[in-house]
C-alpha cells in the first residue's frame, strides 16, 4: 500500500466513524482472538460493525467479531476494536494497522493491545496474562512503515527502545497483582503464521529470548509508536508452545482464550479506571 492509498483509506474510515461515534477518545483497546468480554464492561456503548465502516478492511478469522465499540470506562472515553486484522489473512502490514491510524485521528493517546499467544517460558501457565515488556519482530518481511512518506505520517525511523510504555506496563503489572489476576511478564515474538511453529522453531524462539509466541500485535505497536501513542500490551497464554506438545488447533486457542477472557477484561478495566494518561 502506498502513502496516497493509505491516507485515503484512513480518512474515509475516520469520517465514516466520526459521524456515528464522535471523537475525543483517550484510550483504544484492540481485542485479539477469542477475547470479547471487555466490551460488556463499557458504558454507553455504540457498536459499528467493520463492514459498515467505509475504507475499513474486514476481519476474516473465526473468533473475531469485527466491530468498533465506542463507550467509556470510569469516565474515560474508550475506542475498542473487537477483532483485528492479521498479516496471515493476506493483508499487508500497512492495512493491518489501519485501526491504529484511525484511533490516532480520533484523539487516542494510549493503546492497550491484546492477543492470544503460545507460552514458551517454563514459568508460564495456561490462562496467564503476560504483560508484554518487549518484543522480537520476526514479521520482518513487511513493515507497516515501509515505503510511506515521512511528511504525511512522521519519520519512518521510529525509536523502538521503549516501544512498550514503562508507565502503562507497570500499571498493567501492579493492578493485575493487586486484583490477584494470573499476571506474568515477558518478551513476545511474532511470526507471520498462520501455521503454528515446528518444534525446532520453538527451540529457536526460546534461544532467542522469546517468552511467548503469536502472529500479531507487533505491526500495531510499531505504528502506535510512530503516532506517539503510549502502548501497553497483554498476551493471554492459550497453549504451551513446548517442543513436546503435539496437539494444537485454532479451536483450542479460542477455547482457552474464552476461559481467560474475564480476567483480561478485569485487568483492562482496572488499568483504564486508574489511568491518568
Ligand atoms: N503460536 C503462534 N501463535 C499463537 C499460538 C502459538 O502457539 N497460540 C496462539 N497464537
Amino acid at each position: 500500500m502506498d502513502t496516497a492509498q493509505l491516507t485515503q483509506q484512513v480518512s474515509v474510515a475516520v469520517n465514516g466513524l466520526r459521524e456515528r461515534i464522535g471523537e475525543s477518545f483517550e484510550v483504544t483497546v484492540v481485542l485479539g482472538s477469542g477475547l470479547a468480554s471487555f466490551v460488556d464492561r463499557m458504558d454507553g456503548r455504540t457498536t459499528v460493525p467493520y463492514a459498515e465502516i467505509p475504507g475499513f478492511p474486514v476481519s476474516t478469522v473465526k473468533g473475531h467479531t469485527g466491530a468498533v465499540v465506542a463507550g467509556s470506562i470510569g469516565g474515560h472515553r474508550v475506542l475498542c476494536f473487537a477483532g483485528r486484522f492479521h498479516y496471515y489473512e493476506g493483508y499487508d502490514a500497512a492495512t493491518v494497522t489501519i485501526p491504529v491510524r484511525v484511533a490516532q485521528a480520533l484523539g487516542v493517546r494510549a493503546a492497550l493491545f491484546t492477543n492470544a499467544a503460545g507460552g514458551i517460558a517454563d514459568r508460564l501457565q495456561l490462562g496467564d496474562l503476560m504483560v508484554i515488556e518487549d518484543h522480537l519482530n520476526l514479521l520482518t518481511a513487511d513493515s507497516p512503515l515501509r515505503g510511506l512518506s515521512d511528511e504525511v505520517f512522521g519519520s519512518k525511523f521510529v525509536n523502538m527502545y521503549t516501544a512498550y510504555d514503562p508507565v502503562v506496563t507497570q500499571a498493567l503489572k501492579s493492578i493485575g497483582e493487586r486484583r490477584s489476576l494470573p499476571i506474568a511478564s515477558g518478551v513476545y515474538a511474532a511470526l507471520s503464521g498462520p501455521q503454528f511453529e515446528t518444534r525446532a522453531e520453538i527451540r529457536m524462539l526460546r534461544t532467542l529470548g522469546a517468552d511467548a509466541v503469536g502472529m500479531s500485535t507487533i505491526p500495531e505497536v510499531i505504528v502506535a509508536n510512530q503516532a506517539g501513542i503510549r502502548v501497553g500490551a497483554v498476551s493471554v497464554i492459550t497453549d504451551l508452545a513446548t517442543d513436546t506438545v503435539t496437539e494444537l488447533s485454532h479451536d483450542q486457542v479460542l477455547a482457552t482464550a474464552r476461559r481467560a477472557d474475564e480476567h483480561l477484561a478485569e485487568l483492562l478495566t482496572g488499568v483504564i479506571e486508574e489511568s491518568d494518561w
